[in-house]
């Protein structure tokens, strides 16, 4: 492979499973010569990695493509020319199509796909793959990982079985695929080893995470990986997302409550509170599970944050139905949450159902439940100030002598302090609380060690 120094600009659009994969994909180009860059204009190779599962998250792809394609052709003829990248979601959904719609692409790979980008860079390979080769994948990334930071994401578990009527990723990213717990552990024990203090578990249904265990042969879900891996020297802090309430059985509730580096935080989607969409949905489970589930967690672990995803204006949904999920949102309380109009996705069932709800409804029960939901994610912060938290400290804040981490419950904490307290976990008085993030003083002692 050429060793002359070339530059990779990525990038991510959506969740964190794309996070994951961009880190991934950066590491992968290394051995071929890449370095990271923050501009296109900079770059040899663009990776958009994409997401499709709303509309506006797909044409936004498009539209940075017009964008690369101007910077692309204005290169000169003594500049290195730019090859540009689709890979993600979009990638797998659309395949082929993107490079007619849009000639300028140069490789497509999805993203069960992408370890093959250094091979189709050099021309070894088709300039298109998108089938599910997610054991390949995986093998190709062993050992590739450099982990920048104290707080990695480690991918457990992909694709998913649910079919709910309104997603893709089903269709994206394939049938539900767990890795190993071996492969896991050593990958984890790795990241720790490089200074990380706090692994994320990912998965698209990470709690639907399976595989026999390493010593006893027996069937392992997420409760025992997550119990084995806090065993992990210098390990200080789990968590996991996202998790889906069919998969979320008792060993995991458990965890909460006896695993104290397992954080008190839960992302728990819902999408709706009235039981007629949710059947709609194909979520197979009504409010009564989830208010049962949510109940045992709160049990295990009394202040742990919970975090949800909703979608309003699924086909059907009435204002009855809407008013269902206000209520289960007043009923619940959440810490923070994620909320979405339904946006009609080609292929799923949830676009074939013929009442779809005007756009202007959507519009107005979006706004009507975020204001709810923003007034308990701004009460929840508040609770929190004089309280006493630990943080790991992850990065420099936006100000000068400032220094940004999170909590346990996961909110962004800023305070003044040096730089050399990056990576570790410090006890700060919280003294401010803002919509997203909280403000504090480190305590003494941590002072004193700087
Ligand atoms: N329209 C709107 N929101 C959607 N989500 C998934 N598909 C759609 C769609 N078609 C939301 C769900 C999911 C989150 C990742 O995105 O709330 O939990
Ligand atoms: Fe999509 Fe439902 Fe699967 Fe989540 S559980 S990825 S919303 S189909």
């Amino acid at each position: 492979m050429s060793s002359s120094k070339k530059r990779v600009y990525i990038k991510t659009f959506g969740c964190q499973m794309n996070v994951y994969d961009s880190a991934q994909m950066a590491n992968l180009l290394k051995p071929a010569g890449y370095d990271e860059v923050a501009s296109a204009e900079e770059a040899d190779l663009v990776v958009l990695n994409t997401c499709h599962i709303r509309e506006k998250a797909a044409e936004k792809v498009y539209s940075d493509l017009g964008r690369l394609r101007q910077i692309k052709e204005a290169r000169g003829k003594n500049e290195a020319p730019m090859q540009i990248a689709v890979a993600g979601c979009v990638a797998q959904a659309e395949g082929a199509e993107i490079k007619r719609r849009a000639p300028v692409v140069d490789f497509v790979v999805g993203p069960q796909s992408y370890q093959r980008l250094p091979q189709m860079l050099a021309g070894e390979e088709e300039t298109l793959a998108t089938d599910f080769a997610v054991d390949e994948k995986f093998e190709r990334l062993a050992q590739k990982r450099a982990q920048q930071g104290p707080a990695a994401f480690v991918t457990v578990q992909e694709g998913c079985d649910k079919f709910c009527a309104f997603c893709v990723v089903p269709y994206t990213r394939g049938a539900e695929h767990s890795r190993t717990a071996e492969e896991i552990i050593a990958e984890v024990r790795a990241l720790v080893r490089q200074g990380v203090r706090e692994v994320t578990l990912l998965g698209q249904n990470v709690n639907a995470w399976t595989s026999s265990g390493p010593d006893d042969g027996n069937s392992w879900g997420l409760g025992e990986l997550i119990c084995h891996l806090a065993q992990i020297d210098g390990l200080a802090r789990i968590r996991y997302t996202t998790s889906h309430p069919r998969d979320m059985d008792d060993r995991l509730i458990a965890a909460h409550g006896e695993i104290d580096i397992l954080m008190p935080y839960l992302h728990l989607p819902v999408q709706s509170g009235s039981d007629r969409i949710l059947k709609a949905m194909n979520r197979g489970h009504d409010m009564d599970d989830y208010k049962r589930i949510i109940a045992k967690i709160r049990t295990a672990r009394p202040d742990i944050a919970l975090s949800g995803d909703f979608i309003v204006g699924f086909p059907g949904e009435t204002d009855a139905d809407f008013e269902a999920t206000m209520q289960a949102v007043r009923d619940i309380g959440y810490a923070s949450a994620y909320s979405f109009k339904y946006s009609r996705r080609p292929g799923t069932p949830g676009a074939k159902i013929k009442d779809q709800v005007p756009e202007e409804v959507k519009i107005d029960r979006l706004a009507i439940l975020q204001d709810l939901l923003v007034e308990q994610q701004i009460d929840f912060n508040a609770s929190l100030a004089g309280r006493t938290l630990p943080v790991l400290f992850e990065k420099h804040g936006r100000n000068e002598g400032q220094i940004c981490g999170r909590s346990p419950y996961l909110q962004s904490v800023f305070v003044q302090g040096p730089a050399s307290l990056i990576g570790s976990i410090q006890n700060v008085d919280i003294t401010g609380a803002g919509r997203n993030a909280l403000s504090g003083n480190l305590c003494q002692e941590a002072v004193s060690s700087a």
